[in-house]
């Protein structure tokens, strides 16, 4: 049995769960929210659907199979989000919400006193023993820069996000993995950067990487938005670039159609009616998401929803700081973090599988672009089957050929940090991640890039990283330490 220990007050938690029926807690029972409870990270269950042969992916891959990737993405969608067992304030979470965050993968490094090397070395697994919030908001680091050398670009969205791994994942790169000179442990930003710069002079570019992710390697990047607790709140609906006052860099605060999402409503996305549109301007996000034009209304249960406890609506708020002008809404305890997209990667091919999910209530957009809800399992269950998918499992849509994939997520790549995301896909982009002072993204996606002996992106001063750009941005470059040899 799953062992849940709750901090104080476990049972009040539970007494004013009543929220996730649309019903106001009682007003003799103040609800409490718990800022961290011990939360255990649940694995991917093994089925016929996961992990799936890399011969059969690559089989997929090889005739162009779209459909059974497009399943594939499905199942795995379905299976991350089936209930868990692990209760954080009432509710049962996701499988993957479970999972260890960047804060517990890649602790912060110790400094001064605590760096030397009696410092108390804990494992990704105490980590996680310990109470967490499993919804630690940041801004996107590729909005911004990891704690490595990603540039840092301006902020232009209201965006927040962290990154989730697999128990495997999170265990692989905790542990101790050779490298010459090593051991290194790929959660130290500082073994990263050495492990750079210990290969001999002999190493040829193409041969400096990390170890490769286990197969049931999985890593995530969930971003979430707002909606209030109580009146309507703004949600812009992607209806591609085409649905943007922005062509080029379609970001969700120019979408033009918008969904007034009602925290206590039932039922479907529809049109929003005369009297509901009256109410727009006074919804909150209405001086932020400006752009919106044509209305419609929404009930908050077709997000995943996560009620904030104050710390989490803390770090929600300061996810967005410095805000943009103007501002977004602020969360206050008690409001919902809604789930408006998802990142997912997994080992199971030595390239990365490569899906993404987005809120899209309602029909696809028009031409289901960059994807669609097509091919959603029948039982895949609400509030899951409102998020339409694309997937790029190879750059090209046929092996070898000239069309690039395009595959990208509405609220991430449309940045204008992102060159040409529109075009974008996952592993070209993914597949440049290096252990370097300024690793930099592919400035187009005309043509596939060569892994991993393309000179403009894998020399002999940086490091592949498998795909991870989590990784890579955790290195500390250059090493802090002048020692080139390892000793611990
Ligand atoms: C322009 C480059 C670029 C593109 C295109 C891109 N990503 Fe990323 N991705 C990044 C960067 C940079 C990070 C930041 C790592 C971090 O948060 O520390 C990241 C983070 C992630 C993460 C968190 C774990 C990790 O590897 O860092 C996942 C999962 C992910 N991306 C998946 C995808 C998927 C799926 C797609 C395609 C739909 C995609 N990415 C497209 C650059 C890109």
């Amino acid at each position: 049995m799953r062992k849940i220990a709750f901090a104080a007050a476990a049972a009040v938690v539970l007494g004013a769960g009543l929220w996730g029926c649309g019903k106001a807690p009682e007003a003799s029972k103040p609800e409490v929210l718990l800022d961290a409870a011990v939360i255990t990270p649940v694995p991917l269950p093994t089925t016929a659907d996961y992990p799936v042969a890399q011969a059969t992916i690559q089989g997929w891959i090889n005739t162009s199979n779209t459909a059974a990737i497009r399943n594939h993405a499905w199942q795995l969608w379905q299976a991350m989000s089936q209930p868990s067992g692990q209760v954080f304030n009432g509710q049962d979470l996701p499988i993957w919400d479970t999972w260890a965050g960047s804060a517990e993968v890649f602790p912060p490094a110790p400094t001064g006193l605590q760096a030397t090397a009696t410092a108390p070395k804990t494992t990704v697994a105490d980590r996680v023993k310990a109470p967490r919030s499993p919804h630690q908001f940041i801004s996107p680091n590729q909005f911004h820069h990891g704690r490595g050398g990603i540039p840092s670009p301006q902020f232009d969205g209201a965006i927040t996000a962290f990154n989730k791994f697999s128990p495997e994942a999170a265990a692989f790169i905790d542990s101790s993995q050779p490298g010459p000179g090593g051991p290194y442990t790929y959660s130290n930003g500082n073994d990263l950067g050495l492990l750079n710069q210990n290969w001999p002079t002999t190493t040829p570019a193409q041969n400096r990487t990390i170890n490769a992710f286990p197969t049931r390697g999985i890593e995530l990047k969930p971003v979430f938005g707002l909606v209030k607790a109580t009146g309507l709140t703004i949600q812009p609906l992607w209806q591609g670039p085409g649905g943007s006052t922005n062509a080029t860099n379609p970001m969700p605060p120019t979408w033009t159609t918008c969904v007034l999402i009602d925290p206590n409503g039932k039922g479907a996305v529809r049109p929003a009616t005369k009297e509901e549109i009256a109410q727009a301007p006074n919804a909150a996000g209405a001086a932020y998401f400006s752009a919106c034009k044509t209305f419609l209304w929404g009930p908050l249960s077709s997000f995943y929803a996560v009620k904030l406890s104050a710390a989490e609506a803390a770090a929600f708020n300061a996810a967005n700081a410095p805000p943009p002008t103007p501002a977004p809404p602020l969360a206050a305890k008690g409001d919902y973090a809604v789930l408006q997209a998802m990142h997912v990667n997994t080992k199971e091919i030595p390239f990365w599988t490569w899906q993404t999910f987005w809120w899209q209530p309602g029909g696809d957009t028009p031409n289901g672009f960059p994807g669609s809800k097509q091919g959603q399992p029948s039982s895949l269950k609400t509030p899951w089957n409102n998020y339409a998918s694309c997937t790029a499992y190879d750059q090209t849509t046929t092996p070898g050929g000239s069309t690039m994939t395009v595959c990208f997520n509405p609220y991430l790549e449309t940045s204008t940090n992102i060159p040409a995301g529109i075009t974008s896909n996952c592993m070209s982009c993914h597949g440049v991640a290096v252990i370097a002072a300024n690793a930099p993204y592919p400035l187009a996606y005309t043509a596939p890039i060569s892994f991993f002996t393309d000179k403009t992106y894998f020399t002999t001063s940086n490091t592949q990283a498998d795909f991870s750009w989590a990784v890579a941005g955790a290195a500390v470059v250059p090493p802090k330490t002048s020692t080139t040899t390892k000793s611990k």
